[in-house]
């Protein structure tokens, strides 16, 4: 991108020239700095804008808000550092800073420094391009360590010492692969061997950040990338063993088992080539989590993975709670891992509606989630098994489709409720009620009887004594 192409971008944002002439009247120093800058150059749009102030951050974005008659200003003054919105831009300002750091702790002892200083400091190449927006040199491109050379040739690597950068802050270990995720950029050797040697520093690092930087990777088009950097920097093992513990599965030659943390890397791929749904996402990334657990090596047949989905679904609740993830996902990540084995085991045309009928009401509002991640699930290199496993998804969904036309199932529920069964049969709301429309239901699916509620009230009547006579 050149001077010109720099310089009309930044005249379209609103209020670069006001506060560059703010700046110019205050005698202070302003850049432009961080991911804003990198993705100037890379065009992509973003609209959260980092200011690095040669000066007082907080003093310099408080004249700044009243200029531009800004009221959201909040101010984080032991940062050094304070934010406001304007139009839909997020504005950040920074002072510059210098820092030290003590080895146990993520916080960095932070003194006043200079531009350089600031810079310097920076976590990698492709973030420590500076655009002035300073009147005498307004669209000066500032590029200290060669980054704009990196984003052309898309690496990511250090500006010193990647010990050095990794020590003082290991979650950019992370985010060396998160960008390298989302960007498809490579990394570079040496921060390889750094993010090696120091991943345990990472221990030091709240579990929040960690998942914030993982979803991001798996929010990135093809989070692969930044998996298997991951599992090849061995950070894997430290922030999310339960996946590192995929790799490996034994083989044997006649058996030729994929090995598990490779499949799962495509199958996450596979559903991100098709959905946003993070959730989705993070559900191909549990799916399988159980195999190691359950791989078992059966003569004349290989090895055997039995149960795998049923105990993966169990481990769920524990993967959210240890890893922070939020609890109101926690039933659908477990359904989509317990039932994703379900559908291809339907894929005949023998199989009765009662089966197809069970799936639907299982899976509910998730069957069409759920057929994402079967079909993300087959990673086959013969390309006519795979169209073979496809047809058969097709005709599960063919199949799905009659069942439910035929009985609208979908937000399946006993036509006759609770209350009614309680005024039928004359009992109190107990265990007895629960096991009779659940009867009723059971009578739906098996197809003994339609799914209308004359029909479900003539069963009642003729179940009923049975339940009552007996002492459940
Ligand atoms: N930075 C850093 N080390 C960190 C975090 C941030 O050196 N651990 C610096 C980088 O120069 C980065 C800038 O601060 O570009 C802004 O950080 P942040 O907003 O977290 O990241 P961005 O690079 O803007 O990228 P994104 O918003 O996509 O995360």
């Amino acid at each position: 991108m050149n001077k010109i192409d720099i310089n009309t971008k930044l005249n379209e944002i609103p209020f670069i020239k006001i506060i560059s002439e703010l700046a110019k009247r205050e005698g202070v120093k302003i850049y432009l700095v961080g991911g804003f800058v990198r993705d100037l150059i890379l065009n992509r749009q973003r609209n959260d804008i980092d200011i690095l102030v040669i000066g007082n951050g907080p003093d310099f974005a408080e004249k700044s808000a009243k200029e531009l008659e800004v009221n959201n200003l909040v101010l984080y003054k032991n940062f050094g550092t304070a934010h406001f919105t304007f139009d839909d831009y997020d504005v950040e300002f920074v002072g510059a800073r210098k820092e030290s750091y003590d080895r146990k702790s993520r916080n960095p002892v932070v003194e006043n420094g200079t531009f350089e200083d600031d810079i310097n400091r920076r976590d990698f190449t492709i973030n420590t391009i500076a655009i002035s927006i300073n009147d005498e040199d307004f669209g000066l491109v500032i590029d200290r360590f060669n980054g704009i050379q990196d984003i052309k040739d898309k690496i990511i690597r250090t500006p010193i010492d990647p010990l050095i950068t990794f020590n003082d802050d290991p979650l950019r270990i992370l985010r060396a692969f998160r960008f390298a995720s989302q960007l498809q950029f490579e990394v570079h050797d040496s921060v390889m061997i750094a993010a090696n040697q120091l991943r345990e520093r990472l221990k030091i690092i709240s579990q929040e950040r960690i998942t914030d930087e993982l979803l991001k990777i798996l929010e990135s088009s093809k989070p692969s990338v930044g998996l298997k950097l991951l599992f090849i920097s061995g950070v894997l093992e430290i922030i999310f063993p339960e996946i590192h513990q995929l790799a490996g599965v034994e083989q044997r030659k006649d058996y030729h088992h994929k090995d598990v943390f490779f499949h799962t890397c495509e199958v996450v791929d596979n559903v991100s080539s098709k959905t946003d749904n993070i959730w989705l996402r993070f559900a191909a990334l549990v799916h399988d989590i159980a195999k190691p657990n359950t791989k078992k090596f059966i003569d004349g047949i290989g090895w055997t993975f039995h149960g795998h989905e049923e105990i993966g679904a169990r481990m769920i609740k524990n993967i959210f709670k240890k890893y922070k993830l939020p609890f109101h996902k926690i039933e659908y990540v477990e359904k989509l891992v317990r039932l994703h084995l379900r559908p291809i085991a339907l894929a005949s045309e023998e199989v009765t509606d009662s089966a197809i009928r069970r799936l639907i009401v299982q899976a509910g509002d998730k069957l069409d989630d759920l057929i994402t991640l079967c079909r993300a699930d087959i990673t086959s290199k013969n390309i006519q098994k795979v169209e073979k496993y496809l047809e058969n998804y097709d005709l599960v969904m063919r199949r799905v489709k009659e069942v439910e036309e035929k009985d609208k199932l979908r937000s399946f529920q006993s036509p006759v409720r609770g209350d009614e069964i309680m005024k039928v049969c004359n009992i109190p709301p107990g265990k007895k009620v629960g096991l009779i429309k659940a009867d009723i239901e059971e009578a739906i699916l098996d197809g003994l009887i339609p799914n209308t509620y004359e029909a479900a009230f003539e069963y009642l009547l003729k179940i009923k004594n049975k339940y009552l006579n007996s002492d459940i």
